[in-house]
């Protein structure tokens, strides 16, 4: 039905025309005892050790290990989960002397001390990607030493899984675990297990089956589609990652084009999006050739239009090829349903197979289209490109979608032409908005993010250009998403 009304209101509209050994460990190295060469997983620089380059984990081990004894068993851990591993390591190393016990030394003053956070070097490289952190330490005066609470206080560990281990001389794990819960009251915190040290894989192994701790195999496709705000991407079921923030050339001239394409690339922004049907994808193609950043850090969408290039896919893909003039497309969408649109969505699988293009998507396909179309083509689309803002915001097609492994991308995030102004104004957005310092747009946009939906947001104007990329510096509360939630109205603004 929406397709036979799209076909009709097409042809009107083309007319006019979008993460316990009491003798201590005599270290030879008196001085430092725990130090940045330390870790034989960790990097130098004491950031995230990854694995492979396809292989992104969802779990993380993180310990900190003073003498050695926990350090085995963490690396146990990660090697049977195949997760990424992380050593909190001191800025200030302990030395033989800090660590001497009932001498009122440097740990038995912190340990004495609730309010001591020792400084930690280096960081977790995008803490986002993990839902699972497994957490070891040593038992320090019956506590987990307080460079934990550090790094526990250092990042949002809201829904993610902490299980914590020890080791120890004799000491259980008692209460150490429990008595960081309030350091990360929104974490899953899961009942921790003490290990003496010298405890083998082999009974690392039947812990982590014990607490259900599975072999990294999903991780992949778990990852999918969750957003990295760290480095502002999401990685797409094509294995592309995709820049979460760009922006829409729907409407600009070529002049405007090419500026606006050069004021967001000169902003620091990477995604641009345009389609055939815009007019400029040559515009876009123009400011990316004259710009200083390399080709392969800017994503490009472009889309095939239904009637001609729908039958006729091929030369439509050359002719986007060509226009834009780029070496590849990173993603090419079709631009509604329509006539052909499985033929032309087959010939974008032969390009991604002949590397002509990265990642295929749909725009404007919904609940029921996508159930009709998916089971006849072969690659699933990376995106699905529709309107949304806070007056229409698809609740029941976005999660249907993303549970699909696609990741959704909105335009009209400000509500579209003739709509802007009144969503711009809402007063529970720009009351919002006034909270925290930033524009009602800027609102709009984190909430698109915080929802998994990217932003394309149209403008030819560069200051609103930049404006529109600067939503990281804030966070929307839960309250705050629900209360944008609560204006949706299911109205949409424009046809497709
Ligand atoms: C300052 C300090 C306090 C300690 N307190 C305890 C304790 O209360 N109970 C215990 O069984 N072991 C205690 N230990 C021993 C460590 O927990 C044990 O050696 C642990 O395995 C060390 O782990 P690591 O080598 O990874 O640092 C303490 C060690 C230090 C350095």
């Amino acid at each position: 039905m929406k397709r036979i009304m799209s076909t009709i209101i097409m042809l009107v509209i083309l007319l006019g025309l979008t993460a316990c050994n009491s003798n201590i460990q005599q270290n030879d190295e008196k001085e430092s005892l725990n130090n940045n060469s330390a870790a034989s997983t960790s990097t130098s620089e004491n950031e995230t050790d990854k694995k492979g380059d396809n292989d992104i984990s969802n779990i993380l081990v993180v310990y900190f290990s003073a003498t050695g004894n926990t350090r085995p068993l963490a690396e146990y851990a990660a090697d049977i989960l195949g997760a990424d591993i992380y050593e909190i390591v001191p800025e200030q190393p302990y030395t033989e002397d800090d660590l001497a016990y009932y001498t009122g030394g440097r740990a038995d003053q912190e340990q004495n001390d609730s309010s001591a956070r020792p400084a930690i070097s280096g960081s977790v490289e995008n803490i986002d990607q993990y839902d699972t952190v497994l957490l070891g330490y040593p038992i320090w005066h019956g506590e987990a030493p307080r460079i934990i609470s550090t790094f526990l206080e250092s990042y949002d560990f809201s829904g993610k899984t902490i299980l914590p281990f020890c080791t120890s001389h004799s000491s259980g794990i008692g209460s150490s675990a429990d008595n960081l819960h309030s350091l990360a009251p929104k974490a899953n915190w899961m009942d921790g297990e003490r290990f003496a040290a010298g405890t083998s894989k082999e009974e690392i192994e039947k812990w982590l089956n014990e607490n259900d701790m599975k072999p990294n195999e999903i991780a992949v496709s778990s990852k999918v589609g969750k957003f990295d705000f760290k480095k502002r991407t999401v990685m797409l079921n094509s294995g592309y990652e995709m820049p979460i923030m760009g922006l829409g050339t729907y409407s600009l001239s070529d002049d405007e084009c090419y500026n606006s394409v050069t004021a967001l690339l000169n902003s620091g922004g990477r995604l641009i999006d345009t389609a055939y049907m815009y007019g400029n994808e040559a515009a876009v193609g123009r400011a990316i050739r004259d710009s200083d950043v390399p080709r392969e850090e800017i994503f490009v969408i472009t889309k095939i239009y239904p009637g001609d290039q729908f039958a006729n896919p091929e030369k439509a893909i050359q002719d986007a090829l060509d226009k834009l003039d780029i070496d590849y497309i990173d993603m090419m969408l079709l631009h509604h349903p329509g006539e052909n649109d499985v033929k032309a969505y087959k010939a974008m699988e032969k390009a991604v197979s002949d590397g002509k293009i990265h990642s295929i998507g749909l725009s404007n396909w919904y609940v029921e289209e996508l159930e009709e179309f998916l089971p006849q083509v072969n690659i699933t689309p990376a995106l699905v490109q529709n309107e949304i803002h806070p007056y229409y915001q698809e609740n029941d097609v976005i999660p249907y979608i993303q549970n699909l492994g696609i990741v959704v991308q909105g335009w009209y995030p400000f509500g579209g032409r003739g709509h802007t102004s009144e969503l711009l104004g809402d007063s529970v957005i720009s009351e919002i908005a006034n909270a925290h310092g930033v524009t009602s747009a800027q609102v709009i946009l984190r909430w698109n993010l915080q929802k998994s939906v990217v932003v394309i947001p149209g403008s030819s104007n560069p200051e609103h250009i930049k404006e529109n990329l600067d939503i990281f510096g804030f966070d929307l509360t839960d309250d705050e998403m629900n209360r944008i939630n609560a204006l949706n109205r299911d109205e949409k603004h424009d046809w497709y």
